[in-house]
């Protein structure tokens, strides 16, 4: 049986021997692309070039790249841990052409790979292409309809045509985008997971576990601009994209993506942590828990690794909704104490090879995965015992809504993101009035806005006590050691004693590498450490000579006079400085 290595790097090969370069994946968080949060597919790094503004350096690459769907148009969270498929991580492998080959190539090189070098079933394989749509003008792909039964052994009724949803191939709502044509595999009748709904139809894209999309081969030719109008674009190109953790389950002859190779190493190590089995069935809480935590644990340290951090805004707070979503399905797994940070050597195991920068930064990783679940471990039991009452309210008074401002509550308290709230109520048979809970979130963010000027305000009063901090490394690197001289809680400076955990407080080191809020520049974000324990720096602050690092921690483990290491977030400090200048 092939394993996962050698099934991705088998994939690389082929390409290669059709003079194709290999890419190594880009980051998981966008350097340049504000439209996005998180990659979301292989050719987010070549937007460029399919627009024209870059000449690529070859005119035909090959790669597999890490992505993550979890926001915007590509948003796979909730489906995670219901079924056997679905990913908020996971690895797409691709092959390219920039301007060069075209639909022909793509399409003969694809079931090559599959039906001669695989050996996957040529009977159980559906093509799908495009069949038009009328308001953006596009016609039908008959050219790729053509082609898979002049290129390929495939007979004419398995080749499909479907419209915009699932043959057009958009990266979001504008940019780069064209028809596209899918293969699809039989599984088997025996794994449709819909067999309970009458209305449930067993077919190419019907939505079960029977027939899966193995790979799509994109033919890039358009750009949709930001009315949404369709141009063409300088050359055409290929996109090709292929879920490895898909194939890797169908090549091992599993069913199931979580008990391949990439995972169980994983669902080992986490049954050995909470004594629980892993049975690979769905439907059963205790099986929905691992696949959601062996998920997230892959989301959230690609991320971290790749330079993110959990937070309270954009990217840092859907990275804090993945954590707290895996914490609560540890509950279910009986983990009252953070558990996660532990399976990522075992993470490091599967996937280091492939992707070096995860053991490279694992300790930091690990670090601060684990401060994030011991800060949400507090509030978490806490505002389960809320929520309960609010759903014994709720049923009292005969309503199956949980209103928006006890939703709300729940968030803003205690932490509780709206949808692990919503999944709570669904268990119970409940729904969340999410209407009510957007406005006071809406209403929130203005307050925040204006409260946020207060606290500076509050601080500056303190600058005739603050000590003047050495800040020359803050152009010149992005980690730096120092020690703790103070830090600022309310509108006292305190010199003593320990950090209080689970509060904002604003520490003063002797020296920093972090950019203070300056000149229109929003300050730093990052994190200082020592040993396992980490202190969040959410902002960075200038109070007179002194250098304020806002953040939180969520052990007890720093005292002032200690030295510590300060790193900071230097993907999202260039990102600052580009849009400053
Ligand atoms: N861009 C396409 C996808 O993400 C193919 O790579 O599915």
């Amino acid at each position: 049986m092939l394993s996962s290595t050698q099934i991705r790097q088998g994939f690389i090969d082929f390409f290669k021997e059709h003079a194709h370069e290999f890419i190594p994946s880009s980051r998981v968080v966008p350097e340049d692309d504000p439209t996005l949060l998180f990659i979301n597919a292989g050719m987010n790094q070549f937007k460029n070039i399919f627009l024209g503004n870059v000449t690529p350096q070859s005119t035909r690459a090959v790669n597999s790249q890490k992505c993550i769907r979890v926001s915007g148009k590509h948003n796979d969270l909730e489906e995670v841990g219901r079924d056997t498929y679905h990913h908020t991580f996971f690895e797409m492998l691709g092959n390219w052409s920039f301007g060069d080959y075209f639909k022909a190539e793509a399409i003969e090189w694809a079931w090559k790979l599959f039906t001669e070098v695989w050996g996957i079933d040529q009977n159980a394989l559906w093509a799908t292409v495009f069949g038009g749509d009328t308001a953006d003008g596009v016609p039908a792909d008959t050219e790729a309809e053509q082609l898979w039964t002049q290129m390929t052994s495939i007979p004419a009724q398995r080749v499909l045509r479907f419209g915009r949803k699932d043959n057009f191939w958009e990266m979001g709502e504008t940019g780069p985008c064209g028809p596209c044509s899918e293969i699809h595999m039989d599984l088997g009748k025996e794994r449709c997971d819909k067999k309970d709904n009458p209305r449930h139809i067993c077919q190419v894209n019907g939505e079960c576990g029977r027939f899966i999309e193995l790979w799509n081969l994109v033919f890039i030719q358009y750009n949709r601009d930001e009315s949404g109008m369709l141009h063409d674009l300088p050359a055409r190109h290929v996109d090709t994209g292929a879920g490895l953790e898909r194939i890797v389950s169908v090549l091992q002859n599993k069913s199931s993506n979580y008990d391949t190779d990439l995972f169980m190493p994983i669902m080992d190590h986490l049954s050995q942590l909470t004594g629980k089995t892993y049975t690979s069935t769905l439907g059963n809480d205790t099986d929905n828990a691992f696949r959601v935590i062996a998920d997230h644990l892959r989301a959230l340290s690609f991320s971290i690794a790749d330079g993110a951090l959990p937070g309270n805004e954009g990217r840092g707070y859907v990275l804090r909704r993945i954590l707290r979503r895996a914490t609560r399905f540890g509950l279910l797994l009986d983990q009252h104490e953070p558990f996660i940070h532990k399976l990522v050597p075992t993470l490091v195991h599967v996937m280091g090879d492939a992707f070096p920068e995860l053991p490279e930064r694992a300790a930091h990783v690990a670090n601060v995965i684990e401060a994030e679940e011991a800060s949400f471990g507090k509030t978490l039991d806490r505002g389960i015992e809320i929520f309960e009452a609010d759903v014994k309210h709720v049923q009292q008074v005969g309503q199956d809504v949980v209103p928006g401002d006890k939703a709300f509550k729940l968030y803003d308290t205690y932490g509780f993101p709206l949808d692990l709230t919503q999944l709570m109520a669904s268990e119970r048979g409940l729904t969340v009035d999410t209407a009510g809970f957007d406005e006071l979130m809406a209403q929130q963010k203005k307050q925040s806005q204006e409260g946020s000027k207060k606290l500076t305000f509050q601080a500056d009063s303190l600058s005739d006590q603050l000590p003047d901090t050495d800040d020359g490394a803050k152009y010149v690197q992005l980690a730096i050691e120092a020690k703790i001289l103070g830090y600022v809680r309310g509108d006292d400076y305190v010199t003593e004693g320990t950090l209080p955990a689970g509060e904002s407080i604003g520490v003063v080191l002797d020296r920093t590498c972090a950019y203070a809020e300056s000149g229109g520049q929003v300050g730093d974000t990052g994190y200082f450490s020592s040993g396992n324990d980490a202190f969040l720096v959410e902002d960075t602050l200038k109070i007179t000579g002194a250098v304020v690092h806002q953040g939180r921690t969520a052990s007890q483990a720093f005292s002032v006079g200690q030295t510590v290491t300060l790193s900071i977030d230097g993907l999202r400090r260039s990102d600052l400085t580009r849009n400053h200048t």
